[in-house]
């Protein structure tokens, strides 16, 4: 599927890009060049980062996928 269309840009390539290592919006945008024309598919392009378990946020840190949160006592113990 196509995510940005002023440049054709689909959600395979810019998986295949996180895959590579881009792991920042930043880095997408610069050698993909989405969300640099309208900007109307930089949520979209969030969006696939999201799926991909890749921090959709500025920062460029990894989410961890499903880590359920510590108890009182695991955290005590840590
Ligand atoms: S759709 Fe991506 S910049 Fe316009």
């Amino acid at each position: 599927m196509i995510v940005c269309v002023c440049k054709s840009v689909s959600d395979r390539k810019i998986r295949a890009a996180i895959a590579e290592g881009m792991n920042s919006f930043d880095e997408l945008q610069f050698e993909l060049g989405v969300a640099m024309c309208c900007g109307k598919c930089e949520e979209s392009v969030r969006d696939v980062m999201e799926q991909s378990g890749v921090c959709a946020s500025r920062c460029g840190v990894e989410q961890p996928v499903s880590v359920a949160p510590l108890t009182f006592y695991e955290r005590k113990a840590a």
